[in-house]
């Protein structure tokens, strides 16, 4: 038998050898491991024991293992009962009561205060000419009770959402703790109801008045010149100007998408939602709905003071024909090409009804 064969035969063995040395050791290891669990929970029984004994009260180790978020044993059924401190919940209180409180306090004083500064400067936004004194109808019934519905939910969702988040630093030092808490639960129970109410009113919303919303070619000459709302000069839009269209899009649908899926995570825990879900559902609620609230000002302003004949447009349904030409031109043409007339204005009286065929 040559060496040649022998040495191969000893190599082989020395490998397997050595497989079968370490498998063992391994599986010991394994062994040890799941044959001694009860003794590590028992191990650590037994320390702490033993520490009770060397440094009574000395419970360090216990709540060490407790913040690190590892669940432990427990009979309460349940999502996370076994995990008696989270971790994460620290790092969202620091960030909901530290950048979320300070950058969206600031947003909300500074977007107030440019818009006054705006209208400070450059006044209500005014006809050219003077109004024709014929009406043509704008929005209808439907339309104007989905936007009121809308609006005023929003509004009640934002004036107690900001109480929720702000109202420790601005209401609590002037009403007290009794006044405050009562304030606080109100604010909460009315968001908590009238959310999923705005969560309905947004879908019905968004396919009431996405028709209008399709950008056009000539709205990118609109954002260009800024709707002409600094130089005055006139320019041309569909029935939404490409202002409004951004405020649909923006605002209505995607920030209305956002806040209404993060508001009913946290409006109905009852789907097994973990802390970490409902911390990153606040942080992310709170975020979108402070940029929604921003973005809401410059709407409502010119849907109020900015724009000289807006209001009654949302209020009565009606606009003045030449309101119609200067803002919306394009419309205005599409309803004339429609042989859509005005009719004389009389408050109570509707003009016409008008379809969107320009956008
Ligand atoms: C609370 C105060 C509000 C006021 C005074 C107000 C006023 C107005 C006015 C006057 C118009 C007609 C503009 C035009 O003729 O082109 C309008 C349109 C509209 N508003 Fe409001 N609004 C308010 C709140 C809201 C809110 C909270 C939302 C959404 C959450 C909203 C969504 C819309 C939409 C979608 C339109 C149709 C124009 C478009 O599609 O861009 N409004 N609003």
């Amino acid at each position: 038998m040559s060496s040649r064969v022998v040495l191969t035969a000893l190599s082989h063995l020395l490998l397997v050898l050595t497989l079968a040395s370490v498998v063992p050791v391994w599986a010991d290891e394994k062994q040890p491991y799941v044959t001694s669990p009860p003794s590590s929970s028992d191990e650590r029984t037994t320390n702490q024991v033993e520490r009770q004994q060397t440094q009574p009260f000395n419970n360090a180790p216990l709540w060490r293992e407790v913040r690190s978020g590892d669940p432990g044993i427990t009979q309460v059924k349940g999502i996370e009962t076994g995990v008696l401190v989270q971790p994460q919940g620290e790092a969202w209180r620091t960030l909901r009561n530290g950048p979320v409180i300070l950058y969206g306090g600031i947003l909300l004083l500074v977007v107030p205060a440019a818009i006054l500064l705006f209208f400070a400067w450059r006044g209500s936004l005014k006809m050219h000419s003077p109004p024709s004194g014929r009406l043509i109808q704008r929005f209808t019934s439907w339309e104007r009770l989905i936007h009121w519905l809308t609006a005023i939910s929003f509004v009640v969702l934002a004036f107690s959402g900001i109480l929720m988040l702000f109202g420790k630093y601005i209401v609590l030092p002037l009403f007290g703790y009794t006044l405050f808490s009562w304030i606080a639960i109100v604010s909460k129970n009315l968001h908590n109801f009238v959310g999923p109410l705005f969560v309905f009113c947004t879908v019905l919303m968004f396919f009431t008045f996405v028709g209008g919303n399709f950008w056009r070619v000539y709205d990118w000459k609109w954002i260009k010149k800024g709707g002409g709302m600094v130089s005055g000069e006139h320019v041309p839009a569909g029935k939404y100007n490409a202002g409004e269209k951004l405020w649909f899009w923006g605002g209505v649908t995607l920030l209305g998408i956002v806040v209404s899926a993060s508001g009913l995570i946290l409006d109905f825990p009852n789907f097994d939602q973990g802390r970490g879900l409902m911390q990153q559902a606040n942080i992310v609620h709170g975020v979108a709905a402070l940029f929604y609230m921003a973005a809401s000002l410059g709407h409502i302003y010119l849907g109020t003071i900015g724009m000289q004949g807006a209001y009654r447009a949302m209020r009565h349904g009606t606009v003045d024909e030449t309101w119609a030409r200067e803002h919306h031109e394009y419309w205005y043409d599409d309803l004339k090409a429609r042989n859509v007339v005005a009719s004389p204005s009389t408050h109570s009286t509707p003009g016409p009804r008008a379809q969107p065929q320009h956008g």
